[in-house]
């Protein structure tokens, strides 16, 4: 329907917000994407401009994902009424809205087409679909990085253990979730590649929580 067409571009222009990049000029007249590891994420921006900027680049590109999904109760409107919230419908599309927020952000219609690596907006978009899995996910998340300071590492593992969560853990009546599970881990290893070839080299940077950092 005209109101789901109407979501996914939503979902996609919300996902194309540079956060990174446009705090970074902004703020501190520096676009963090010729910096660090290059990229327009929350972790390259702590690591060039500290947790300042990070912070409010994290918060908002996991709200970006959150907001995308819950677009879905857009997309439902003028459906039959057996298409609520609790519907296979409904959760498909929240994961689709959720996916185009995520292609938004590694693809932004806003800053050239060269964003981020989709980890916050995944987080946001898993938080309104499965806080439980949400949860389980920030829990491994944290330990990895205090194991290991790698946010990549930590970011990988993160996204097997949403599929570990929703197949396993939590286990979810809709299939299709699983589906999107598998793609996800997919994705994350995909934009993760330079990090995964740096980490098994013992080139990746480690961070450093408590160091302020300017440009
Ligand atoms: O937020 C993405 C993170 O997993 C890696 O970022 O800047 O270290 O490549 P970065």
């Amino acid at each position: 329907t005209i109101y789901s067409i109407t979501s996914l571009i939503l979902a996609y222009l919300l996902g194309s917000i540079p956060t990174a990049v446009w705090i970074g000029q902004a703020f501190y007249k520096v676009d963090v994407r010729e910096y660090g590891s290059g990229n327009a994420g929350a972790t390259n921006t702590f690591r060039v401009l500290g947790k300042k900027a990070g912070i409010p680049v994290m918060l908002i590109d996991i709200l970006k994902g959150f907001t995308a999904t819950n677009l879905a109760y857009l997309s439902i409107l003028g459906m039959p009424s057996a298409v609520d919230s609790h519907s296979v419908v409904f959760t498909n599309y929240e994961l689709a809205l959720g996916i185009t927020a995520v292609m938004g952000h590694l693809f932004p219609i806003f800053a050239g087409f060269r964003g981020g690596k989709g980890v916050a907006t995944l987080f946001g978009m898993v938080l309104a679909v499965h806080l439980q899995a949400a949860l389980l996910c920030v829990i491994v998340f944290i330990v990895i990085l205090l194991l290991t300071k790698y946010v990549s590492l930590s970011s990988i593992v993160a996204s097997f253990t949403y599929l570990i969560g929703v197949t396993f853990v939590f286990p979810v009546s809709v299939r299709s979730v699983v589906i999107y599970g598998m793609c996800i881990c997919v994705l994350i290893l995909v934009t993760h590649q330079k990090n995964i070839e740096r980490l098994l080299h013992g080139r990746e940077s480690k961070v450093n929580l408590f160091k302020k950092k300017v440009a």
